[in-house]
C-alpha cells in the first residue's frame, strides 16, 4: 500500500471491553495504532486514527452487577482508566468511539434493517454453547476439552428463540474475496489460518439477537422489542459510527472503508469472516485490511488474572517511563508473532538501546558542543569522503524504513534506525573529537555538525515511536527555532551551523534490574575495620541531602520493604527501602532522613527508586540517621 501524500488513512484499534482494567495487550495494539498514525502524519497522509471502547453484552452486565452498580455508571466509570493509560502513553487518536454513545444505537438499527431487507435474517431456535469472556457461540464440536477453544475457560449451555444472520450465504464470495485480496489478511500466517477454516469448517448462520428475558444491557432490536443485538455485531458497526455512518455522510465517504483493522489473532474470525459478511450484506464497503498481531506471554504463559501474571502498564511505566515501554513494545518482536515479556527484557533492552546507545549519543555530542564550541553548532569546513558515506547511508535509511513502516514492520524499522544512531557513536569513537580540539579545529567542527546532524535525523525517525524523548532531543539541540519535525527533512544535508544548543540532560537514567531487596545492591559488606581507603575527591562525588519522608507504604508482595516519597528541596522522590520491619509507614511521616541523592536508579518490585536513605542497623533493629536541627529538606550534607 503506497503511503502518497494526500490520501487519506483510516486506522482503528479494537473497541476493547471495558469490563477490566486496560492491561499491556490493549497497551500494545493502541501504541502500534499510534506510531503508524504517527508515521503517515509526518508523510502527509490525511490520517483518521480510531480507537475506543465495547461497552454492551453480557459480560459488561455480569461485571456491573458485581460491582453493585448500573450497566451505565459502571461503564462510565471504567472508561476513564483507558483514556487516562492513551493519554499517559501519548496516543494521538482523532476519535474515541463508544459503543454507548447517543449516535450509535440508530447505526446499528439501520444496518440490521438494511440486512433484514435484504432478506438476510431469519428467526430459529439457538441451542449451543456460549462464552462469556469472548461473547461467542460454540457448537458441541468446536469446544476444546469441554471449554471455550478461543481462550480455554467453561461456556454456558444456550438454549434460546433468536434472530439469524445468514452468514452462510457469503461463504464462497468470502473465500474467493481473500484469494484475490492477497493484502486483506495479514501477515500471510493468519490469512491461511482464516481460509483453512472457511473451507474446511461448516459455517453456521450467525445468532445475532439475545432475549431481553435473558439480557438487557445492549442495542434494541428494531423491530421486536423482546430482543436486543448481539454484542459484537453492534461493537463492530462502531467502527463506522467513530466516522460518522448515517450521520455525517461527507465524513463517512471521506474516510470509510478502514485502511486497516489493527486487532490481536484472538479476534480474527470476527473481523475477517462475520464482519466482511455483515458489511456485504449491507451494502456497505469492506475494509482494506484487518492486520492481526501476536500475543504478549508471561513466564510462558498466557495473561490472565486467574493465573495473577497479567502485568500493569502504569508499573512498567513508572520503571522505564513512556518511551521505555513504548520503544520495548514496538521493538522486541516482529510485529504479527506472539512475544514473551517481561520486566528483566523491559529493562534490558531500555538499558542497552536507550540508556546506552541513544542516551550516550546525544549527551556525548551535545557535552561536546558545550565544551568545544560553547553551545553553538560550528560551521563545518570540508567533509571528507566518511560525510559523505554518512549523508548517503541516511538517504537509504529513510528508504529503507519506509517500507518497513509502509509494511507494519515496526521492529525492523527500529532496528535500522538503530543503526543510525550505532553509526553516530562508532564516529565519536573514531574521530575522537577530544583530541582534534587540540590538534583538528577544522576536522572538529565537521565532526560536531556531522553529529548535530545526526541527533536531528534520529529525532524525526524516532518521533512516531517515542515522540516525548524525540521532543526532548529536538529542543536540546536547539532545532525548533530554525528547522522542521517532517519526514521529507530527513534525509537532506542543510547547514546547521550557528544554532545554539539548549544544554544537554540525559534521557534515559541507567536502570539495574533488582530481583528481591535494597540489600543486594549494598556493596559486600566489608569486615570490620578493612574498607578499603577512598580519597577525599571520591567521598566527593557522593552527593547526600536532607529529604523529608511524605509518604510511605508497604510494597506488596514482602514483608521488608517500603515505598517512601520523599520531599529534596523542590522535587519529590521514589525511594524503595528495606526497612519495613523496623517501622510502620504512619510513624515515618514528616521525618527528616539522609539520603544519597545521585545514585543510580534502581528498579525494585517494578518500583524505580531514586536514592539511597542512610540508616544504621540490621533486621528489625533498623535505624534511620536523621537530623538534630531543624534544616530545610534539600539541604546539601557536606
Ligand atoms: O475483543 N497480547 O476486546 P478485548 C497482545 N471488545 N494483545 C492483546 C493481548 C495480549 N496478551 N490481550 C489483549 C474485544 N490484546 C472486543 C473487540 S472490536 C469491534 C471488539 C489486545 O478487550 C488485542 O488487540 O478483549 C486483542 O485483539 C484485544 O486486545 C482484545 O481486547
Ligand atoms: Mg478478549
Amino acid at each position: 500500500m503506497g503511503t502518497a501524500s494526500g490520501k487519506k488513512f483510516f486506522i482503528t484499534t479494537p473497541l476493547y471491553y471495558v469490563n477490566a482494567l486496560p492491561h499491556i495487550g490493549h497497551a500494545y495494539t493502541t501504541v502500534a495504532a499510534d506510531a503508524i498514525s504517527r508515521y503517515k502524519r509526518k508523510r502527509g497522509v490525511d490520517v483518521y486514527f480510531v480507537t475506543g471502547t465495547d461497552e454492551h453484552g453480557q459480560k459488561l452486565f455480569e461485571a456491573a452487577q458485581g460491582e453493585q452498580k448500573s450497566p451505565q455508571a459502571f461503564v462510565d466509570e471504567m472508561v476513564v482508566h483507558f483514556k487516562n493509560l492513551w493519554k499517559k502513553l501519548q496516543i494521538s487518536y482523532d476519535y474515541f468511539v463508544r459503543t454507548t454513545q447517543a449516535e450509535h444505537p440508530s447505526v446499528v438499527q439501520e444496518v440490521f434493517q438494511r440486512i433484514y431487507r435484504n432478506g438476510d435474517i431469519y428467526k430459529g431456535v439457538y441451542e449451543g454453547w456460549y462464552c462469556v469472556p469472548c461473547e461467542s457461540f460454540w457448537t458441541p464440536m468446536q469446544l476444546v476439552n469441554g471449554n471455550c477453544p478461543s481462550c480455554n475457560r467453561p461456556v454456558k449451555w444456550i438454549q434460546e428463540e433468536n434472530y439469524f444472520f445468514q452468514m452462510s450465504k457469503y461463504r464462497d464470495w468470502l473465500i474467493q474475496y481473500v484469494k484475490e485480496h492477497p493484502d486483506f489478511v495479514r501477515p500471510e500466517s493468519r490469512k491461511n489460518e482464516l481460509l483453512s477454516r472457511l473451507e474446511k469448517e461448516e459455517i453456521r448462520d450467525l445468532c445475532i439477537s439475545r432475549p431481553r428475558s435473558t439480557l438487557e444491557w445492549g442495542v434494541p432490536l428494531p423491530m421486536d422489542e423482546n430482543y436486543v443485538l448481539y454484542v459484537w455485531f453492534d461493537a463492530l458497526l462502531g467502527y463506522t459510527t467513530a466516522v460518522g455512518n448515517f450521520y455525517n455522510p461527507q465524513q463517512f465517504a471521506r474516510y470509510w472503508p478502514a485502511d486497516v483493522h489493527l486487532i490481536g489473532k484472538d479476534i480474527l474470525w470476527f473481523h475477517a469472516a462475520i464482519w466482511p459478511a455483515i458489511l456485504r450484506s449491507a451494502g456497505l464497503p469492506i475494509p482494506e485490511q484487518i492486520f492481526a498481531h501476536g500475543f504478549w506471554v508471561v513466564g510462558g504463559e498466557k495473561m490472565s488474572k486467574s493465573k495473577g501474571n497479567v502485568m500493569n502498564p502504569d508499573e512498567i511505566i513508572q520503571a522505564v517511563g513512556v518511551d521505555g515501554f513504548r520503544y520495548f513494545l514496538l521493538r522486541e518482536v516482529p510485529f504479527g508473532l506472539d512475544g514473551s515479556i517481561s520486566f528483566e527484557a523491559i529493562v534490558s533492552r531500555y538499558n542497552t538501546e536507550l540508556a546506552n546507545d541513544l542516551g550516550n549519543l546525544h549527551l556525548r555530542t551535545l557535552t561536546m558542543l558545550q565544551k568545544y564550541s560553547s553551545d553553538r553548532i560550528p560551521k563545518p569546513a570540508s567533509l571528507t569522503g566518511k560525510e559523505e558515506d554518512y549523508y548517503r547511508l541516511k538517504e537509504r535509511l529513510v528508504k529503507t524504513v519506509e517500507a518497513h513502516l509502509d509494511a507494519f514492520e515496526l521492529k525492523e524499522a527500529l532496528e535500522s534506525i538503530h543503526a543510525l544512531t550505532a553509526w553516530g557513536n562508532k564516529y565519536i569513537d573514531e574521530e575522537k573529537p577530544w583530541n582534534l580540539h587540540r590538534s583538528n579545529v577544522a576536522r572538529l567542527k565537521v565532526v560536531l555538525h556531522t553529529l548535530m546532524d545526526c541527533l536531528r535525523s534520529l529525532a524525526i525517525l524516532l518521533e512516531p515511536f517515542i515522540p516525548d524523548t524525540s521532543e526532548k532531543i529536538w529542543n536540546q539541540c536547539g532545532f525548533q527555532e530554525r528547522f522542521q519535525q517532517n519526514w521529507d527533512e530527513i534525509a537532506k544535508k542543510l547547514d546547521l551551523s550557528g544554532i545554539e544548543i539548549k544544554g544537554g540532560t540525559p534521557l534515559f537514567p541507567r536502570l539495574e534490574v533488582e530481583k528481591t531487596t535494597t540489600e543486594s545492591r549494598r556493596p559486600e559488606s566489608q569486615p570490620q575495620g578493612k574498607s578499603p581507603r577512598i580519597t577525599l575527591a571520591e567521598f566527593s562525588k557522593v552527593e547526600m541531602k536532607v529529604g523529608q519522608i511524605q509518604a510511605a507504604s508497604p510494597v506488596s508482595g514482602t514483608d521488608k520493604l517500603l515505598k517512601l516519597e520523599v520531599r529534596v528541596g523542590n522535587e519529590v522522590r521514589t525511594l524503595v527501602a528495606g526497612i519495613a520491619r523496623s517501622y510502620q509507614p504512619q510513624d515515618l511521616i514528616g521525618k527528616k532522613i539522609i539520603l544519597v541523592t545521585n545514585l543510580e536508579p534502581a528498579v525494585i518490585r517494578g518500583i524505580q527508586s531514586e536514592g539511597m536513605l542512610l540508616a544504621a542497623g540490621e533486621g528489625d533493629e533498623i535505624s534511620l540517621l536523621t537530623i538534630d536541627k531543624d534544616i530545610p529538606a534539600g539541604s546539601i550534607i557536606r
